[in-house]
């Protein structure tokens, strides 16, 4: 499965701060924040990443993660030449690959804490199929992609509903099977411009092939995209590792996690970083 993390878009509302760097290279409290997605892509046993960004910008998260392999990763860097859409990373990526055959579609200014995800849920993904998104209860439903169900099964899709039918938000988490790129070939774009995820989904969830994790207790999930929610969840973050001493969005932890360094590797990648980042594990 190949990983495909969404780091361009406009950023308009963190503007001024946006105008000169990507979104997704902020800091989140300690860590620049396309650490997260990366780790979590890594918590789900994901190697093979593709970092989709805006024209100017790829320079910046190359000098950051290069090729990814100091953390036993492959990532290769596709411009998306305008913020089209979140639905056109999936052509973007059939096009620079070649061939798409699952993927996992992660936003780069998603923070996901959770131990829900592990590689069974790509292995189980990879028997079925169709689409699997991660749904989760928010408060303000209507700022966000909303999902009703009738019983278990999705019923309904839809982008900032005025009445949202329920209070479960589609979060920035998406599977896909090897369909995904032609499926999005077909759409139109809305109204604000954009190919639409949800409408993507609606074509798997027309089909009977959409499936839903839906998180909850034991699940943070975080957006970065205003100046409140980006200071939210650095407090999280530092709140967090300063209590359990674990670091989380962490890739050089995540790739010892995987065993794909060994210890000695993990203290020198953590060494050569601010003398405070993690300093509960040189210890
Ligand atoms: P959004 O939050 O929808 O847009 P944005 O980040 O440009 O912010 P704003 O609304 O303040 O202008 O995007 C969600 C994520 O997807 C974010 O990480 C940016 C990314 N994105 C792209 O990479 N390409 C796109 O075409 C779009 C629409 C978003």
């Amino acid at each position: 499965m190949k990983g495909i993390i969404l780091a361009g878009g406009k950023g308009t509302r963190l503007y001024p701060i946006t105008l000169g760097i990507s979104k997704q290279l902020l800091p989140v409290y300690n860590k620049p924040m396309i650490y997260y997605p990366i780790a979590t892509l890594m918590q789900l046993g994901i190697r093979d990443i593709i970092l989709i960004s805006a024209p100017g910008q790829i320079e910046n998260f190359t000098s950051l993660l290069g090729n990814g392999s100091q953390w036993g990763l492959d990532i290769q860097y596709v411009v998306q030449p305008s913020p089209d859409g979140l639905a056109q990373a999936l052509i973007l990526a059939e096009d620079a690959s070649g061939h798409l055959a699952s993927s996992c579609l992660i936003l780069g200014d998603n923070i996901f804490h959770s131990s829900t995800f592990t590689p069974k849920i790509v292995s189980d993904f990879e028997k079925t199929g169709g689409c699997l998104i991660a749904a989760y209860p928010v408060s303000d439903p209507e700022r966000y992609g909303v999902i009703s169900f009738e019983g278990d099964k999705p019923a309904t899709i839809e982008e900032k509903p005025a009445k949202p039918k329920s209070n479960m938000a589609v979060t920035g988490l998406y599977f896909f099977d090897g369909t995904a790129a032609s499926k999005a070939r077909t759409l139109s774009p809305s109204d604000r411009g954009e190919l639409e995820i949800i409408d993507l989904i609606n074509l798997y969830m027309d089909n009977l092939e959409l499936d839903v994790i839906r998180l909850g207790t034991g699940t943070a999930w975080l957006d970065t995209g205003t100046f409140e929610s980006l200071i939210d969840a650095s407090l999280y973050i530092q709140t967090l590792e300063k209590r359990q001493g674990n670091p989380i969005g962490c890739p050089s932890t995540a790739a010892y996690l995987n065993g794909r360094i060994t210890e000695a590797e993990l203290k020198k990648q953590l060494s050569t970083l601010s003398p405070d980042y993690f300093s509960i594990l040189l210890d």
